[in-house]
């Protein structure tokens, strides 16, 4: 989908549906806050307060009524769009906002899309996100042709805007971008997205965008001694793989910081010798979500250059159940000298992670942040809704909470405490890789902090938030691409 930024007058734009935005009735000024809104109704004749009034619209969120050859508009059609309470109306309701018109419109074949704005830089650039972002399918897997044209044009328009408003749709490109190629990467099924396919596409993506791209094999991580990574690589064919990508800025500010972002990639966890059950299972190939969400961010980090180094680390694996496989009560020895007692094969995750933490302050990163879908627990605290944020370090935490704000992604904090290494105690190992049945969100991200260790660590539990159950509005059903964005911004902002 072409991106175009229009900033003149709405009657002069030609396309197949401009869409306007309006409020809930009962927001203070009524439904027609925005300027932009109140002259398309006045060029249609006033249609809009007539549907207000007829109270077949009353402007609450994503509600929608479309207007045929309005008159006074080059416009073939004005489609309307609740978005609820004007003064609760943030960037993140309009990037929603635009995302829903886009999906409304998108099944009716209708090649050019124009979204009526305000002129400021923040609305173009949420505008022109959500309606990317709403714009993506998971359906490379479907064979039968579609019937309708897709959408090859959004213009966001902005009447009386400056120019400078075409480079904030270019960045908004690549920030949806990154997070739609997450996506892409996500929805991949496990029988083509293999630990090595995803070290195929890093390079891939590295050699496009001029970042530097090194994947360990097996051999090497077993020279290095990556006991916990490999241990759960083992009952697989498929190798496992630790992905390293590195971004250096031209001149960073001093004292220089070296953000390390972490992402779990296990293409496939079915448990391993601890299998899963069989209903949902096949859900556990968005189980590299955090791997994919990092190679997202830096793909957005080398094309919009903050003055910070990032590098990224993702080690892969699949996590199945052989006559070659990790077995509970197996004790592991980490790259850290520390050793692990396997209690449950399914806690997979921390046991990669452990050791890419290490290696992420081996390679000197000062800032560690991994994002990881891990625990079962996190969306039993949290559901679907927010992204549980534990860290090791208050100024950090407050970092990623505030690029989260920017980004327009929901994280909520929450606790590490000593007082739940109680739960962390192995008669035979130094840690257990399980803290039992209650807190397991925390105690997961307890056993991680031991192998960050005294380097400032923020831990994103993705469990819940990486997958939607069920499409929105504004986005299809399967990979969400969180939290590329946030991942993104606390770059940008550092
Ligand atoms: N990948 C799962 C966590 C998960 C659960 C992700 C639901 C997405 C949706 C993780 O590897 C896992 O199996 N965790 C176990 C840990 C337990 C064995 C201590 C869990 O949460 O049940
Ligand atoms: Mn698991
Ligand atoms: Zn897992």
């Amino acid at each position: 989908m072409q991106i175009r930024v229009d900033t003149r007058a709405i009657e002069t734009v030609e396309c197949d549906a401009l869409v306007v935005v309006a409020f809930d009735k009962e927001s203070p000024g009524g439904g027609l806050a925005w300027e932009v809104t109140r002259s398309a109704d006045a060029l249609a004749g006033g249609w809009i307060r007539q549907l207000y009034e007829s109270a077949e619209f009353s402007g609450k969120a994503f509600e929608t009524a479309i207007l045929h050859r309005p008159q006074g508009l080059a416009a073939k059609r004005l489609l309307v769009i609740g978005a609820g309470k004007s003064d609760k109306f943030t960037m993140a309701d309009l990037r929603r906002v635009s995302g829903a018109a886009l999906r409304h419109l998108k099944p009716k074949s209708m090649p050019v899309i124009a979204l009526a704005l305000e002129a400021s830089s923040e609305q173009v650039g949420a505008a022109v996100e959500g309606a990317l972002l709403g714009d993506f399918e998971p359906d490379q897997y479907k064979t039968e042709k579609k019937e309708t044209k897709p959408v090859e044009t959004f213009i966001a328009v902005a009447p009386g805007g400056e120019a400078t408003l075409e480079e904030v749709a270019r960045r908004a490109e690549i920030i949806a971008g990154a997070q739609n190629y997450t996506r892409s990467l996500v929805s991949e099924p496990a029988n083509r997205m293999t630990p090595g396919l995803l070290a195929e596409r890093a390079r891939a993506l590295a050699a496009e965008e001029g970042l530097e791209c090194e994947v360990l094999d097996q051999d090497r991580m077993r020279q290095l001694g990556m006991g916990a990574l490999l241990g759960v690589a083992q009952g697989s064919a498929e190798p496992p793989v630790l992905i390293v990508m590195r971004y250096r800025p031209a001149e960073a500010p001093e004292p220089a910081a070296h953000l390390g972002l972490i992402g779990k990639g296990v293409t496939f966890d079915s448990g391993g010798i601890s299998i899963k059950p069989a209903e949902n299972m096949e859900k556990m190939k968005y189980d590299m979500a955090g791997a994919a969400a990092v190679l997202g961010a830096m793909r957005a980090i080398a094309r919009l250059r903050p003055s910070i180094a990032v590098t990224a680390l993702a080690p892969a694996v699949e996590n199945m159940p052989s006559g070659r496989a990790q077995r509970p009560g197996d004790i592991v020895t980490t790259l850290s000298g520390k050793t692990v007692e396997v209690i449950n094969t399914d806690a997979e995750g921390r046991l990669i992670l452990a050791d890419a933490l290490t290696y992420a302050r081996q390679l000197g990163c000062t800032h560690l942040v991994d994002a990881a879908t891990l625990t079962g627990a996190i969306v039993v605290a949290l559901g679907y809704v927010y992204v549980g944020v534990f860290a090791s370090d208050d100024a950090l935490r407050e970092r990623v909470l505030e690029a989260a704000r920017g980004a327009g992604d929901k994280l909520w904090p929450m606790p590490l405490d000593e007082d739940y290494k109680e739960q962390l105690k192995s008669a035979y190992a130094d840690l257990p890789n399980t803290g039992g049945r209650w807190g397991g969100a925390v105690t997961a991200a307890m056993f991680l902090k031991e192998f960050a260790d005294a380097t400032p660590w923020a831990h994103l539990d993705i469990a819940g938030t990486a997958w939607l159950e069920d499409a929105k509005p504004y986005l299809a059903k399967g990979p969400s691409g969180v939290p590329v964005r946030t991942l993104l911004q606390l770059a940008l902002r550092w």
